[in-house]
Order: C-alpha cells, then sequence, then structure tokens
C-alpha cells in the first residue's frame, strides 16, 4: 500500500510559486524574487512549511506536485497583531479627550452589548473576516468581562482554523454596570476558560486583567495565581499609555514603584506576559521587562489617535526587551498591518531622539510578523515562512492600485519595494490570506 500513501501525502503537499519574502534568524528579511513554497501535513494533519527558496532550484524536487502561480505577486508570511479587542470594532474612530473618557463614553457602552451572544457571535464573525481581508493571520485579542464573549470567539476562530489567543477581561472595580464583573466568579470564569479552551486546535488563553485602575487587588491577586498554575498561558494588559491614568494608578497603588511594579507584585510579569503601550516607562520599569520576559506591544495608531504618547524604541534596545506591533482597535484607527507599520515609522521619526529614528522597511514588517511571533513566545510556529512554520500567509498584489504600481515599479531595492507597501499599502494590497489547514489523519 506505499502507493496509496504516497497518494495521500502528495493530496496534502502544495506548492506556490511567487515572490516569497520571509526572515532570517538575524530578523533580516530575505527575498526571492521567484520563489517556491511548498506547504505539507505534519504527523497531526497540521499544514506547515515543507520547503522554501529559489523555484529554479526547488522545481525539479517538487515537479510532482500542482504549482499554484501568482505572477507579480509577494508571498509573505500572515500578520501577527498582538494586542486588539475584538469588542471594539463598532468604537473605531470615537473621539475623545483622552484614554479614560474614551473609555466611559464609547468603550463599556459597546463592550456591556456583548452580553447577548447573539451580538458577540455577529461581531466575531466580522472581526475575524477583517483580520484576514487585511491579512492578519493570528491575533492577541481582548474579549469583554462576559465569557459568551470568549466562548463566541473561540468558536468562529476554531471554526475557521484560525491561530488566536483571547480571554475575559477582568474588571471588578471602578467599571459602569454591564461591565464590572464579580471578583471571585471572575477567576472561576477564567479558570473554566483556560479549560475549556486553551491548547484546543490553534486557540491558546490569555488571563486578561484589563488594566490596574479596574482591578481589585484580590482579582489580581488571583490573576496571578492563575499566571503561576498555568504557565504557558498568556497574560495581556495595559500599562503606562496615559498621563492621567498613570496619575490614577498612582493614587491608588502610593507604595508602588511605577504602574509596571504593581503587576510584578501580582505575579503578573512573566514570559508569555503582552502588555499594550508601555509608553511613559522609566529605565527601571524596562530593565523588569527584560529580566521578566515580558513583552510590549506597540500600538502606535492608538496612541496617536488618543494622543498617549510615543514608544521609546531606543529605550527598548538599551534594555533589549521584546516587542511587537499592533493595532489596538478600536483606540487603534485600522486593522490594516501597512497602517500600523507607516504610524510606527511616524513615532520613529517624531517621537524619539532630538534626531529622530528612521526605523527600516525590514524591522517595521519585522515586528508585525516574526518579531511579534518571538514576543508571544512563537517564533518558529507563525510570523514566518522557514520550513516547519504554520503555512499561514498572504499573497500581495504591490501592483494593486495605480500610485502602489507605480512606485513598487521604481523600486531599486528591498527596502525600497517594502517601505512602498508600507507607505501607500493597505487592505487592498492583499490579495488573498491563506491559513493553514488541518487534514483527517488516517
Ligand atoms: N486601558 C484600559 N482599557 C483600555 C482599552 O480598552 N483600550 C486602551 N487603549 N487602553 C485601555
Ligand atoms: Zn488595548
Amino acid at each position: 500500500m506505499a502507493g496509496a500513501l504516497n497518494c495521500a501525502t502528495l493530496q496534502a503537499m502544495k506548492a506556490y510559486r511567487a515572490a516569497i519574502l520571509r526572515f532570517a534568524a538575524d530578523h533580516s528579511a530575505v527575498y526571492e524574487i521567484d520563489g517556491l513554497l511548498v506547504v505539507a501535513a505534519d504527523a497531526s494533519g497540521r499544514q506547515r512549511v515543507e520547503a522554501v527558496g529559489p523555484w529554479r532550484e526547488l522545481a525539479p524536487r517538487y515537479a510532482h506536485l500542482k504549482i499554484e502561480h501568482f505572477p507579480g505577486r509577494i508571498i509573505a508570511p500572515g500578520f501577527i497583531d498582538m494586542h486588539i479587542h475584538y469588542p471594539q470594532v463598532d468604537v473605531i474612530g470615537s473621539p475623545a479627550d483622552g484614554l479614560l473618557p474614551w473609555l466611559e463614553n464609547y468603550t463599556f457602552p459597546q463592550e456591556s452589548r456583548f452580553s447577548d451572544p447573539a451580538h458577540a457571535a455577529e461581531v466575531a464573525r466580522f472581526f475575524i473576516d477583517e483580520l484576514l481581508r487585511n491579512g492578519v493571520t493570528t491575533a492577541l485579542t481582548f474579549a469583554t468581562s462576559h465569557p459568551g464573549s470568549v466562548n463566541a470567539l473561540f468558536e468562529e476562530a476554531q471554526h475557521r482554523q484560525l491561530r488566536l489567543i483571547t480571554g475575559k477581561c477582568l474588571m471588578d472595580r471602578n467599571s459602569p454596570d454591564g461591565v464590572r464583573d464579580e471578583t471571585e466568579q471572575s477567576l472561576i470564569d477564567t479558570e473554566a476558560l483556560i479549560q475549556r479552551w486553551h491548547g484546543q486546535d490553534r486557540l491558546g488563553y490569555a488571563i486578561t486583567p484589563r488594566f490596574a485602575p479596574s482591578c481589585s487587588d484580590a482579582q489580581l491577586r488571583g490573576a496571578g495565581a492563575l499566571a503561576a498554575q498555568y504557565p504557558d498561558v498568556w497574560v495581556q494588559s495595559h500599562v503606562a499609555e496615559n498621563r492621567e491614568e498613570i496619575a490614577w494608578v498612582r493614587s491608588l497603588y502610593p507604595a508602588a514603584r511605577s504602574y509596571l511594579a504593581v503587576y510584578e507584585q501580582f505575579g503578573l510579569l512573566r514570559p508569555r506576559s503582552v502588555y499594550a503601550h508601555c509608553i511613559h516607562f522609566d529605565d527601571d520599569d524596562r530593565a523588569l521587562m527584560r529580566s521578566s520576559g515580558a513583552a510590549a506591544a506597540i500600538s502606535p495608531t492608538s496612541n496617536l489617535f488618543l494622543g498617549s504618547g510615543f514608544f521609546d524604541y531606543a529605550g527598548a534596545d538599551r534594555f533589549g526587551f521584546a516587542y511587537g506591533l499592533a493595532s489596538d482597535v478600536g483606540g487603534g484607527t485600522s486593522f490594516s498591518p501597512f497602517h500600523t507599520m507607516l504610524a510606527a515609522y511616524y513615532v520613529g521619526r517624531e517621537g524619539q531622539t532630538k534626531t529622530g529614528l528612521s526605523l527600516k522597511p525590514q524591522q517595521l514588517w519585522w515586528q508585525h510578523t516574526a518579531g511579534a511571533a518571538q514576543a508571544l513566545g512563537l517564533a518558529g510556529v507563525v510570523g514566518n515562512l522557514q520550513p516547519g512554520c504554520e503555512a499561514d500567509f498572504v499573497v500581495l498584489n504591490p501592483s494593486a492600485t495605480p500610485l502602489l504600481a507605480r512606485k513598487t515599479a521604481q523600486a531599486n531595492s528591498l527596502d525600497e519595494l517594502l517601505f512602498a507597501m508600507i507607505v501607500l499599502g493597505d487592505d487592498r494590497l492583499v490579495e488573498k490570506t491563506v491559513i493553514s489547514q488541518a487534514s483527517e489523519v488516517a
């Protein structure tokens, strides 16, 4: 029956020909102008990258496969959004005088609607459609405080076979009726959701204290205990985003060295802890990020929109803590990784030292793919197209608009090509998003 086995193996293999972008271990981009990507099912049936390289070299080895050819297109790793709020789809573009009024006037009222499972299911479908339309294939997202909001999103992500991490928002104080939860029940619900969902297919759970002002000491302590009990579960929260928020935390925790130190005190800083914003840090905070293994989710469109401030790239690199890019929709203004990368570039130019910092196109792209994967503890799993990675990728059309076509045709280097797409790109650039599928193993 060797022939039958070969036949099944062959059916599970696919090959794609196009220009191919991926990343080397030193974070630089590797680009094949005419490449071949071969995808095969692993022992569990999950599609992974089997081989990648120049078409001319690989084609003879895979001559038996039908090759799907995308002339003029670029295959690139699916993007990773390290911090987004799926219940805030309808909050995008809500004007407010900064974070706290924005939360009170727009965000909490919208999130209260997620007590209705039908609403949660409808938004979950829309949210995943929107991620995929924009080329995002992995997301770490907040849900609301309603456990049903978590179930709705996991069910939809499982149906689509997406790699997705989410968790029930913990918020037992300083939060209005409709979204405020109850301390003990919130921790019971969190543990039940971990047991139901974490590690199912490509789903992961994130313990999700909203931010220190919205969680009692007992709730933060309970979250920290769960983070210790389930070390491969993620933790996500917000820190040092806005000056009024920081003053509030100082009044709630006058003895704490800093806002970040509050999370440390409750055991919430560890590898797989992802903190959004990390703007108003001092060097002790940066050292703590590094020593704890926590990662920052940089959310430049949100920080510009809400007037929160600028992430300090140079400061982060001096201490070497992990970070990656995020949309932070709905504080963020776009699902598009191209918009996020461009905003990060503006932040580099304007928000850094007197001379400004020109973040390189390859660095920006890495921060939204392989770098984000590394910050999430998923290096070699997603965010790249090296052999062994799950086969999540996008097919980009660099001629998607007249201006893109004109500009990319004149690119004299890979950096110029990538930068043209970062500056001019949006969802129109993403012609196709392919998600790794799992086949039945016989
Ligand atoms: N801090 C606490 N909650 C939120 C939120 O929903 N968005 C942002 N940007 N910051 C927060
Ligand atoms: Zn956020």
